[in-house]
């Protein structure tokens, strides 16, 4: 009998706690794992007492949907997706809806609603975001793919999903195809942006200010009441206070060298791929990278010095002032940047985003959840068309306000001899994206020079002109090189 709203496949922990959620807000779940077994055991544990089905095979849980039916892919990326997805297919009619709610690439996700169109099925990619938590009471849900199809999840994605300000959901349609699956990618490359950020003003802190680990988690729990106020600057602030069993911090003792799953590389990559200066992620992703280097770092640093007998003069309160207004006028930049290249995706594929909706979506129950996306949403309230977050008047003020210290810092920083990629590559890049004139003149004249690649002049843009720069440079064209 067909009496389950939707059915989830896999059975680890954020699928259990995604159907969990579901049976909350009242839908029926049918729930389904390969390992059969596993049904078994969710049903007589987690899922005791509720309104949970569990099917035995596939057929069984198709069998037990209601049409249009729709089934979450809760499974590993990859492989498995397409295997579930070929199994499905025989079973579904047309219009039933396919959602893969993993951690796939965004082309996948392409090329999956492409080949599921041709058989009448719809699919949906969506972002996941929040975590084991989040799956349970609130995650951000980010999909995308065949439109159609939103009318049908709609209620159930808006219901489980996190809500902030006075009950708006942070999930909405993101757009077409991988566009879910891209925003959730962008999403995480963010989240590596913020981490490195916080990582850089603790070691400013620490280094430069000489604070101790108990002022360092008074002073995050001070910003996480200012702009900044965020989940990350407030476990920042709990993992600084933390003490291990015999009484010391334990954060001294955690070894500095930091894993990845890729999924910031991603976004670096496609910040590349797509010609757009997503900076600070990269670097964010590159700092990962060197830190991992540990035992090389620890060879070096026996013979590599650094600035010798520099000390601290200033007011520590005031400069501790400076800090944060680095930090916010570099996570400004920062998401400036991640804007730029969700516009470059946007035009590349066609889609259109709502970028408003996008700033609500991570607004809650996502790691990067914050005060500040709720600004965001409202400078795209304000033009839903903006260029650049930094050309909004409250975020070019912001800046603005922000700037001074900010130079304070990174160049006090490089005098101490502290490493601050992100910090000073947000500095560079807002620098870089505020001059009319860039040297990049010089570069073109160069290209020209040795390539012969051509170059515009000021007075006659469009027009591409060749300068014979040597005296023998023979007629060569700009096809004949690429450099
Ligand atoms: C089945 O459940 C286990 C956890 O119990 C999970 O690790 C696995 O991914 C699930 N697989 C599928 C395909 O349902
Ligand atoms: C951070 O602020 C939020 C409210 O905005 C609050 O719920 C949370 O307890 C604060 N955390 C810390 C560590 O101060
Ligand atoms: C470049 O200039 C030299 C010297 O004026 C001249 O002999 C040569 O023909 C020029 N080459 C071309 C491709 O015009
Ligand atoms: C260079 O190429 C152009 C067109 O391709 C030709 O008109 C010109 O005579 C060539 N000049 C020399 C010095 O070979």
């Amino acid at each position: 009998m067909a009496q389950a709203d939707i059915a989830l496949i896999g059975l680890a922990v954020m699928g259990q706690n995604l159907i969990l959620n579901m049976n909350d807000h009242g839908f029926v779940v049918c729930a389904y794992n390969r390992t059969v077994s596993k049904v078994h055991d969710f049903l007589q544990n987690e899922a005791k007492g509720t309104k949970v089905i569990g099917a035995q095979s596939l057929e069984d849980m198709v069998s037990k949907l209601k049409k249009p039916r729709r089934i979450v892919l809760l499974v590993k990326a990859g492989q498995a997706v397409d295997d579930f997805i070929d199994k499905l297919v025989p079973l579904l009619s047309p219009g039933d809806i396919i959602i893969d709610g993993g951690n796939s690439e965004y082309r996948d996700t392409t090329r999956r609603c492409k080949s599921l169109k041709e058989k009448n099925l719809l699919f949906v990619g969506s972002g996941v975001s929040g975590g084991e938590d989040g799956a349970r009471y609130g995650p951000s849900l980010m999909p995308g793919g065949h439109k159609e199809a939103w009318p049908h999840i709609k209620e159930i994605f808006q219901s489980i999903a996190a809500k902030v300000g006075t009950g708006e959901p942070c999930c909405d349609w993101v757009g077409d195809e991988g566009a879910g699956h891209f925003v959730k990618m962008v999403h995480n490359g963010i989240e590596y942006g913020d981490m490195q950020l916080i990582c850089e003003a603790y070691q400013l802190m620490k280094d430069v200010l000489c604070m101790d680990h108990d002022q360092m988690a008074q002073a995050f729990s001070d910003w996480n009441k200012t702009e900044l106020d965020s989940f990350l600057i407030e476990i920042t602030a709990d993992i600084l206070k933390f003490r291990d069993t015999d009484g010391t911090h334990l954060l001294p003792k955690i070894r500095d060298s930091a894993g990845q799953k890729g999924t910031g590389k991603w976004t670096a990559i496609s910040a590349l791929e797509y010609g757009t200066p997503v900076t600070l992620i990269g670097e964010a992703v590159f700092a990962r990278c060197l830190s991992s280097l540990k035992d090389e770092r620890v060879e070096a640093s026996k013979t590599l010095g650094g600035p010798s007998g520099v000390q601290f003069q200033g007011d520590k309160a005031s400069f501790l002032e400076d800090i944060r207004k680095a930090l916010y006028a570099s996570k400004i930049i920062s998401y400036a940047q991640g804007f730029m290249l969700l516009r470059q995706a946007a035009k590349e594929f066609g889609w259109s985003l709502n970028y408003g909706a996008i700033a609500l979506m991570w607004r809650g129950g996502c790691i990067i959840r914050s005060v500040f996306l709720g600004k965001i949403k409202e400078a795209f309230d304000r033009d839903g068309d903006l260029q650049s977050l930094l050309l909004d008047g409250f975020f070019s003020k912001a800046v603005q306000d922000c700037q001074d210290a900010w130079r304070r810092v990174v160049s006090t920083g490089v005098q101490h001899g502290i490493p601050m990629p992100c910090f000073s590559t947000a500095l560079s890049f807002y620098d870089g994206y505020r001059n009319a004139v860039l040297p990049a003149n010089l570069l073109q004249a160069q290209r020209d020079y040795f390539g012969a690649h051509t170059y515009e002049l000021l007075s006659r843009p469009g027009h591409f002109i060749h300068t014979n720069w040597t005296g023998h440079g023979g007629n060569v064209s700009s096809s004949s090189y690429n450099a």
